[in-house]
């Protein structure tokens, strides 16, 4: 009998590679990214050291075709049982200085491709009532920093659907979990892309490994979280910008900018 089956978006690196090395060990895993050959190697190894089926798909989730084949495979998975859309960039500019392309492209991949590929995955997930969908949302859905207007707003629609399909699943009284993984400052090569200097961004004490943002979000997926903040200083950061009114939190980061 087939394993059952997990399914990660941007499995290439950073994040996404933990979840996969994590769930290899008992789950089948389809890989989701653009590097196919970043996949293939992470497969061999993958393979060799589980035993488990691990299949790639290279696809540019920025594109509605490419997103359309992925979210057909996943129709397809009668052995699904948990899908992490964690694929994701970040811009550090002025939004009218971004070019236009460059923000479209990042709402086709944190908002078309989430809502297709988890909407495919949820009507599998919820016929079987088992199973879960991981959305990697980020602490900037919930606090919007001077240059990243379109990250920001686009990580808190992510945790704001994650918290509708929740209240519809618990309406449903379905056995399937979402979870908004919301990360803070991680290393992984999201930093690289956008090029910023780490040391500049944040003390080293508020650097989490993709290691310990993983391991949060599957202890959160054991007690059905519907929200995971690695680490007890955003957990506490998290406590206060969530208690803050609007304009407070405009104002320190104004100045703080
Ligand atoms: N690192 C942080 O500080 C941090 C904090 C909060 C939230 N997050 C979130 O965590 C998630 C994972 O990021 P990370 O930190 O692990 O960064 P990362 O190491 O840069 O990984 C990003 C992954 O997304 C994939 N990806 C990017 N564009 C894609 C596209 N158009 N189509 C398909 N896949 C694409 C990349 O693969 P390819 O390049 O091979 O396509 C890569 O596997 C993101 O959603 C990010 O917003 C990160």
């Amino acid at each position: 009998m087939a394993r059952s089956l997990a399914v990660i978006t941007g499995a290439s690196s950073g994040i996404g590679r933990v979840f996969a090395l994590r769930l290899a060990r008992d789950h089948d895993l389809l890989l989701v990214a653009r590097r196919e050959a970043r996949l293939q190697e992470l497969a061999r190894e993958l393979r060799s050291r589980h035993g488990g089926a691990v299949e790639i798909l290279a696809a540019d989730l920025t594109d509605a075709a490419q997103i359309h084949r992925v979210a057909e495979r996943i129709s397809a998975a009668q052995n699904l049982t948990l899908l992490v859309n964690n694929a994701g960039f970040g811009l550090r500019r002025a939004f009218w200085k971004t070019d236009l392309e460059l923000l479209e492209r990042m709402h086709r991949l944190h908002v078309m491709a989430v809502l297709r590929l988890t909407h495919a995955a949820l009507r599998v997930l919820v016929e079987h009532d088992r199973g879960a969908v991981i959305n990697v949302a980020s602490v900037a859905a919930f606090a919007q920093r001077a240059g990243s207007a379109g990250y920001g707003a686009t990580k808190s629609w992510l945790a704001s659907l994650t918290e509708g399909i929740h209240l519809d699943l618990r309406r449903a009284g379905s056995a399937v979990a979402v979870q908004a993984l919301c990360p803070g400052f991680t290393y992984s090569e999201f930093h690289d892309v956008t090029g910023d200097d780490r040391n500049r961004l944040a003390p080293p004490s508020l650097w989490l490994t993709a290691d310990q943002v993983v391991d949060a979000s599957l202890a959160g997926l054991e007690r059905r979280a519907f929200r995971v903040v690695p680490g007890w200083r955003y957990r506490l950061l998290l406590a206060v910008l969530t208690r803050c009114p609007t304009w407070l939190k405009l104002r320190l980061e104004a100045t703080r900018a």
